[in-house]
């Protein structure tokens, strides 16, 4: 919500509605001047003052270790007080998982100095209890000089993380761990920020989630401890392996890369210094709980890290992989009619209908404006979209609406409900906490109060019986607010009309002349301004602006201080739990803007607020990427870009690359110029090209995204990847495969008619077929080539081994799913292929019958070696989908002999071969099929 319109040094200025009246207090969102503790040159390097740790009472079993860690030293008290005595537990949970946890031996509940995450909040993962000997990690450990702990890899001797020579720090509101890290390390994840996907060696990743509009580096929205780190190895004519830097890989050496991951399951602010030789990480309070995954490919590491520990993304319902339309500034209903009839009268496919907050009253959750959006029109408008196959779907806000009490505007329901079941954060004295945001001064549901969700269900419940959304977005949830503290409890009387809407407030100048400098006193903490100052994005690095503060207490007496990044979280659950219960049976579909390790099991994710330009078109790919890696599959942008102008050229491209993501959804700023699709000839032109291409190619991204649901596989993935051995991807980042089959290399630059782009995996025969002309690339190994790309196209290649199912594309998921099937075989070099389709009813949590079908593609005989080619689909499952086959393309064909459906010839007017291209188009399958493509197993032989 603050977003800076430029940068300047002594003050930040925003973007505020036209018709604002500003009616904070000049320096409400102004925090304290706070030094970064890693812009400080005064800070005190723990390192060299802290004493370390001495291990006692090692107990050794099969399944690990326990011991005791006593201070070494004289306490150092660096960033808090030192914890003079630790519990280390070491456990193989499994032959791919170690967790290495290290807790204070003597947590007094009443003393408020720990905070300790409970698994109620995050769960561990369960332990299987693998036995040391047949884990591929191992723990060693040295009392020399002071306490330190290596985790190797059993099968390659690798040392994947090494604390020797360093000094572990553990205090009441700093942890720090040094670990070594080869040279020129390949480090991915630490999110949620705006940068490309490998991290780089020196670099300072912080994180505490923060309502910021996706600044460069810096800590945004999300929260996700976690790391991938990848090697490469080249190997030697022995079979021996040598470490090797990425970027001195040479294309004529044979590599093999080894990947494995790392995850700390802590939720408080928290900084990650990756220097050239080592990687250091500090957090402002909880515990170690270290959790190390084996791999050693990226697949593993990934499918490991979600199905043990964060848990599985969230099956998503059909029609939310359909386009969405959303903007900030659709006045009233009749401008959203508008828009759905501009769509249809350009033949544009549209699903989903979004609104922003412009439909509330004055701003207010689960209120619609009575002038502008009332509720006749609106049960209207979504009762049509419906009946035409399209959805409805809303922003809530968690910032609710504190009524003035001297006021004439105090009938807000929702908030007399919520302050009936208590259910608000509070201050540390117990009276609510009022902070500001949209509607004027505001409290917050406190997540933590056995309450909240019921009362959340019922707002939704109550206000959905008129209001029939098919989804919930939840925005400013980080948690966002416009003022520091509670500013509220002394203004808000004061403000009897509240007529400004819009707290757009600046967070004003913070004059760098001084410093606000806090020194620890042992045994307390000092929640608001921690020693240890984190690089925070907000001015000043004060935790308190543009947020709830630290010290907002929850009923349990926990302070937003220990988990404030959990927030997104536990409101996602809430709002998940609600949506089970609000439209029975149905996959919750959810839109979150902040996220935590795990809120991918309930929820989808947008980048936030980017800008609309080139930069951050570009930077949608990486932020992809590493939400494969945090299990939040169903991740897309704002299209076209939110903050700023868009022009024409950049959202004809821009619609053309989310057309690959999972999520895809064009949104935009209040005061922006309008940005859908049929604002240029040239956006309609590429939109509906890619849209074609996109809707007919569902049920791949269908079953990828299923796939990942129960498996943990990723839907946009990485060259490296998929190409795991070719150390010249460790960085690419401006192209991305989706799945296993397609690639799709983007223009990202301004102006260009052509875009460079590598074709993987050609020195080891892989081939890649123009999706388009449906021809072989004629393309060199490890060489960037460049593909005429005028503006409407995107490139698109098929991976040859693969076979696509589609269908027809439509104006609506609806029917496409209802429409006949098709399938894409490209052939590899060897002459197969191989794919996969899942079939469900797309909508229900628990599935009476699904349906599954392998396909395999062969053009030898593997018994008899002779030429037979044949594509077998073999079927399992009940689920009943009636549509037939209309035709099976196959790229790659060299010859064609009869062509046969179970044996039945099919007509040679049904057949176009092109022995040039190589493809063969077996049409005439709609009568072989009538009951359905895959109620059987078939065999296609040519
Ligand atoms: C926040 C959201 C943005 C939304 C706006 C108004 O800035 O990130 O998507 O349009 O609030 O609700």
């Amino acid at each position: 919500m603050v977003r800076p319109a430029t940068a300047v040094t002594s003050a930040v200025l925003f973007f505020v509605h036209a018709s604002a009246v500003i009616t904070l207090p000049p320096g409400a969102n102004t925090g304290q001047n706070l030094l970064p503790n890693i812009d400080d040159p005064n800070a005190v390097n723990a390192q060299t003052a802290c004493p370390g740790y001495t291990a006692t009472n090692m107990q050794t079993s099969n399944h690990g270790m326990t011991a005791t860690l006593s201070l070494a030293g004289d306490a150092c008290n660096a960033y808090g007080t030192d914890v003079d005595s630790l519990d280390l537990t070491v456990e193989y949970q499994a032959n791919d998982r170690l967790n290495i946890e290290l807790v204070p031996s003597h947590i007094d509940s009443t003393n408020s100095s720990w905070y300790i995450l409970p698994e109620t909040l995050v769960p561990k993962p369960q332990s299987e209890q693998a036995n040391a000997d047949d884990s591929d990690l191992k723990f060693t450990w040295s009392n020399k000089p002071s306490f330190n702990f290596k985790v190797t890899r059993r099968s390659t001797g690798d040392v994947l993380f090494n604390t020797e020579g360093t000094v572990i720090v553990f205090e009441n509101q700093f942890i720090e761990l040094v670990s070594s890290l080869p040279e020129d390390y390949n480090l991915y994840g630490l999110g949620e920020r705006m940068h490309g996907l490998r991290l780089g060696n020196n670099f300072t990743a912080t994180t505490y989630t923060a309502d910021n509009p996706d600044p460069l580096d810096v800590n945004i929205y999300g929260f996700h401890p976690f790391y991938l780190d990848t090697r490469y190895y080249e190997v030697d004519g022995d079979g021996s392996y040598t470490y090797v830097p990425a970027d001195t890989a040479d294309a004529s050496k044979n590599y093999v890369s080894r990947s494995h991951g790392v995850f700390l399951r802590n939720a408080h602010g928290q900084e990650v210094l990756l220097r050239p030789d080592n990687i250091t990480w500090r957090t402002i309070g909880g515990s170690l709980d270290l959790y190390f995954y084996a791999g050693p490919s990226q697949a593993e590491v990934t499918s490991n890290y979600q199905a043990s520990t964060i848990g599985l993304p969230a099956m998503q319902q059909y029609w939310t992989f359909g386009y969405h339309q959303s903007n900030w500034d659709w006045p009233n209903w009749d401008t959203l009619e508008q828009v759905v009839a501009n769509f249809s009268m350009y033949a544009i496919p549209l699903e989903t209908m979004w609104s922003d907050i412009d439909y509330m009253d004055q701003y207010r959750n689960f209120q619609n404006d009575p002038v502008n959006y009332p509720y006749d029109q609106g049960a209207d408008f979504i009762d049509s979209l419906h009946q035409n196959g399209m959805q409805y779907v809303p922003i809530v806000d968690p910032i609710i609406y504190y009524p003035n009490p001297n006021g004439d505007t105090a009938d807000y329901a929702p908030y007399d409900r919520g302050t009936e079941a208590n259910v608000w954060l509070t201050n540390p004295g117990g009276s609510v906490y009022i902070g500001a945001g949209w509607p004027g001064y505001t409290v917050y549901p406190d997540w933590h109060h056995p309450n909240t969700s019921a009362w959340w269900l019922n707002e939704l419940a109550l206000w959905g019986q008129s209001i029939k959304f098919d989804g919930i977005w939840i925005d400013m949830n980080e948690v966002s607010s416009s003022c520091v503290g509670s500013c509220g409890s002394a203004y808000v009387t004061q403000d009897a009309e509240h007529e400004a809407r819009d707290f757009e407030v600046a967070a004003d100048a913070t004059s760098t002349a001084s410093y606000l400098v806090t020194t620890p006193t042992p045994g307390v903490r000092d929640i608001n301004y921690p020693p240890y100052v984190i690089n925070h994005v907000q001015p000043g690095h004060d935790l308190a602006v543009g947020a709830v503060s630290p010290n907002a207490t929850h009923i349990d007496g926990v302070q937003e201080y220990d988990v404030h990044n959990l927030y997104a979280y536990q409101e996602t659950n809430g709002t998940y739990q609600a949506l089970t219960q609000i439209i029975p049976g149905k996959r919750p579909f959810i839109l979150s803007r902040s996220t935590f390790a795990g809120s991918g099991k309930w929820a989808a994710h947008w980048g936030g607020d980017n800008i609309a330009d080139w930069l951050h078109m570009y930077l949608s790919i990486p932020q992809a990427l590493s939400f494969s890696l945090y299990g939040i599959p169903m991740f897309g942008v704002d299209t076209c870009g939110f903050e700023g102008n868009t022009d024409e050229e950049l959202c004809n491209r821009w619609m053309m690359l989310s057309a690959f993501f999972p999520f895809y959804r064009n949104h935009n700023c209040i005061g922006s110029i309008p940005q859908e699709p049929y604002q240029w000839t040239t956006v309609t032109q590429a939109s509906k090209f890619i849209m074609g291409i996109r809707y007919a190619l569902l049920p791949y991204m269908y079953t990828l995204f299923h796939d990942a649901h129960t498996t943990g596989s990723t839907v946009m993935r990485a060259l490296a990847w998929e190409f795991p051995d070719d150390p010249s991807l460790a960085a690419v980042d401006r192209q991305f495969l989706l799945g296993p089959s397609l690639m799709i290399i983007p223009v990202l630059d301004q102006g260009a008619t052509s875009v460079d782009g590598v074709f993987p995996g050609i020195a080891q025969g892989e081939i890649w077929y123009d999706y388009y002309m449906q021809t072989e690339m004629a393309v060199e190994a490890g060489v960037n080539t460049t593909l005429d790309t005028p503006l409407g196209h995107i490139q698109l290649f098929i991976r040859g081994g693969s076979v696509l199912p589609m269908q027809q594309p439509a104006l609506v998921t609806r029917d496409v799913r209802n429409s006949p099937w098709s399938l894409l075989v490209a052939l590899s070099g060897n002459g197969t292929a191989k794919g996969s389709l899942y079939v469900d009813d797309g909508e229900s949590i628990v599935q009476n019958a699904t349906l599954s079908v392998d396909f395999k593609a062969n053009t030898t005989d593997t018994e008899t070696g002779s030429a037979s080619s044949s594509l077998y689909a073999s079927v399992s499952g009940d689920f009943q989908d009636t549509n037939a086959l209309g035709n099976v393309t196959i790229l790659g064909v060299s010859s064609v002999g009869n062509v046969t459906f179970n044996g039945n010839a099919v007509g040679s007017d049904s057949i176009a071969y092109n022995e040039e291209s190589k493809v063969l188009i077996v049409n005439g399958l709609l009568d072989l099929t009538q009951s359905g493509a895959w109620d059987q197993d078939w065999v296609l032989s040519w």
